[in-house]
């Protein structure tokens, strides 16, 4: 697979030993940034990756920033993204086989490197399930589709 993957600064450690494991694993990173420490936006580098996936130049996407938040908030602002924040494995297999989230987002000051790594791969290894959720998912996009009517 492609996975997009971005960090701001609070993320930017975590953001490499993300995408050593992803590499590891046998797919092709291409790195977004932020490239050192110093004090960025988060809502910039969730906007690169959102858009590498939602135009299909990646399969998926991981961001780091302290919280997991600000990222996902913002990813989500751009059409066909569901990005979720994930603290556990469960959640982040539950994403991807019953939401078919697309970006994952990790809070680096919140959940440690060993744990932060389980989730990512976990979250990668994991298949959307199709069947039942096709039709919930669908009605997700519909409000997607339904808003941008409406506002533009
Ligand atoms: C940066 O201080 C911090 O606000 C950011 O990394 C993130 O946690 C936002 O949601």
């Amino acid at each position: 697979m492609k996975v997009a993957i971005g960090s701001d600064h609070a993320g930017y450690r975590q953001k490499g030993e993300v995408a050593a494991l992803i590499k590891d694993l046998g797919h092709e990173v291409t790195d977004f940034g932020t490239h050192s420490e110093e004090s960025v936006d988060y809502p910039d580098f969730a906007l690169r990756v959102a858009q590498a996936v939602s135009q299909g130049e990646a399969d998926l996407g991981v961001l780091v920033c302290g919280t997991g938040l600000g990222m996902a908030i913002a990813a989500n602002k751009v059409k066909g993204i569901r990005a979720v924040t994930c603290g556990d494995t469960f959640s982040a297999r539950a994403s991807r086989e019953h939401n078919d989230a697309n970006v994952l987002c990790i809070g680096a000051r919140v959940t440690g490197g060993g744990l932060a790594l389980d989730i990512v791969k976990t979250w990668l290894e994991s298949e959307f399930q199709g069947g039942r959720h096709v039709r919930r998912v669908n009605k997700i996009s519909e409000i997607e589709s339904a808003n941008l009517e409406s506002c533009c």
